[in-house]
């Protein structure tokens, strides 16, 4: 077409290029380059113009004393697990995004919100993907009495900016970003720069007009936003919905957020009647646990403010490959060859002549180092044979040499191990060492790795 030419973006960095590249020279990425029409006269990307015309206001700086405390008007969305997440509730004229993989969930939480926030607030929600139709038939799956709630069933961002000034709600839902275009740009929807400009139209809108905004966000392949990189950087917040789809239940975490911590997560489950909240979510992710079994070791995470129990599962099995296997779900892989590596050299194990496989239940994801030595207790005990008794939690971070480093939050750890039936916590020494800790259940110090092999069952009993 005359007047529009073919370029290749960097969906990190939006560094663009009349080529395909593999890796980005700008910001190293590899494979980032995705096709983008543009119009010829267009020079510079939009965002690099707001850049410009933004500064040539003639804005002064403001001596920090004169500085105003912003007050934050918080609308709670009912939902107490993402309020949580969200620090509080929606602040008015933020924008969330909130992504995940298909099928998650992401349209059922938010039909859920638009109604509970509809008994108060004005809520569009926006729907590029579904038809009206289909999104009737959730709703009343879901029980929705749709007070206050308006459906719109649009991608056009003129005409969705006008039905926003005419409806003029609180809260605006768009579902998903990626199918949201704009007439004045020639790439087709979804392309990075459709993306984006659909989404800082919007950001735009929200603080122009002082409404909260919901982006949806898909994820591609690698589990990133799929668009451009830059929308995570636009955005005030970005929720991650994740969860094991052939299971129930659903966590949401907040990667960003301005308005909050992001270290608090939020548990859902997936019922016929939408998501419920788990407020719970250690009773959940132990239910069917084995009894006496080796390779089995309970952790207690903390996720924000909140203890959480999971259970790690190790398999160690001769190999029959010349490389042996290690796989690894929900533990990170490098922090599984680190315990590996500390094993073999520390405690003499072979297990170089293993295929290792370990698996956090639940689908949870545990990022912390406080969960070291449940790995290494649930891969000792799967090498060996013998059970972790099932009154036994560990807690406690592994160094390099060994040695049980001390953790944070120790004792709301041990209460929550406590309220669970827990009637051992095998903790770090260090931790003790300043000042006792107040605990319901016996605590088992350790200075390092050698002496939890003792604390193993002699024999296994099998009974599963
Ligand atoms: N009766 C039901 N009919 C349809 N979907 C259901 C039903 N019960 C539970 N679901 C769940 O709802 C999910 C669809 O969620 P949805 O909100 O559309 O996901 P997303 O918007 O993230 O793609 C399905 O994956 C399914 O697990
Ligand atoms: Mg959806």
């Amino acid at each position: 077409m005359k007047g529009l030419k073919t370029v290749y973006v960097c969906s990190e960095c939006e560094y663009s290029s009349p080529k395909w590249m593999g890796k980005c020279p700008s910001c190293g990425a590899w494979n980032s380059f995705v096709e983008d029409v543009i119009a010829e006269e267009k020079k510079g990307t939009a965002a690099q113009k707001h850049a410009l015309t933004a500064r040539t206001g003639d804005q002064r700086a403001t001596p920090y004393r004169e500085l105003e405390m912003p007050s934050y008007i918080r609308t709670a969305t009912g939902l107490l697990e993402l309020d949580r997440v969200l620090g509080g509730g929606l602040v008015l004229g933020s924008v969330v995004l909130l992504s995940g993989e298909p099928g998650i969930g992401k349209s059922t939480l938010l039909m859920q919100i638009s109604d509970i926030l509809g008994s108060h607030r004005r809520v569009l929600y926006i729907s590029g993907e579904e038809s009206s139709g289909q999104l009737k038939l959730r709703a009343e799956r879901l029980g929705v009495k749709g007070e206050n709630l308006s459906i719109l069933t649009e991608t056009n961002i003129e005409k969705i900016l006008a039905e926003i000034d005419r409806v003029k709600p609180d809260v605006a839902i768009v579902d998903s970003i990626q199918t949201i275009y704009s007439e004045n740009i020639a790439s087709t929807a979804g392309a990075v720069t459709q993306v984006r400009e659909s989404a800082l139209a919007l950001i735009n809108k929200a603080k122009a007009d002082n409404i909260s905004v919901i982006l949806v966000g898909h994820v591609n392949k690698e589990g990133s936003i799929a668009g451009p990189k830059i929308l995570e950087h636009m955005v005030d917040a970005v929720l991650y919905f994740e969860g094991e789809r052939q299971q129930t239940y659903r966590i949401i975490r907040a990667i960003k957020n301005r308005y909050g911590s992001t270290n608090e997560i939020g548990v859902f489950e997936m019922t016929d009647e939408g998501l419920c909240e788990v407020q719970n979510p250690s009773e959940m992710l132990l239910a069917g646990r084995p009894q006496n079994t080796s390779g089995n070791c309970a952790v207690c995470t903390m996720e924000g403010t909140r203890p959480l129990i999971a259970e790690i599962q190790a398999l160690v099995s001769a190999t029959a490959f010349p490389a042996p296997r290690r796989t690894s779900n929900g533990i990170d892989y490098n922090r599984l060859c680190l315990i590996l590596a500390v094993l073999e050299k520390r405690l003499g194990l072979r297990f170089s002549a293993n295929d290792v496989y370990i698996n956090v239940i639940g689908g949870m994801r545990l990022d912390e180092p406080a969960s070291d030595l449940a790995v290494a207790m649930a891969l000792i005990s799967s090498l060996t044979d013998r059970a972790v008794p099932d009154d036994l939690i560990a807690i406690g971070e592994l160094g390099l040499s060994g040695e049980c480093r001390a953790v944070s939050g120790l004792e709301y750890r041990v209460k929550e191990a406590a309220r669970l039936g827990f009637r051992r916590a095998i903790v770090p020494c260090r931790n003790l060492e300043k000042r006792g800790i107040k605990a319901e259940i016996e605590l088992l110090p350790i200075k390092s790795i050698f002496d939890i092999l003792k604390l193993l069952s002699p024999t296994e009993k099998k009974d599963i």
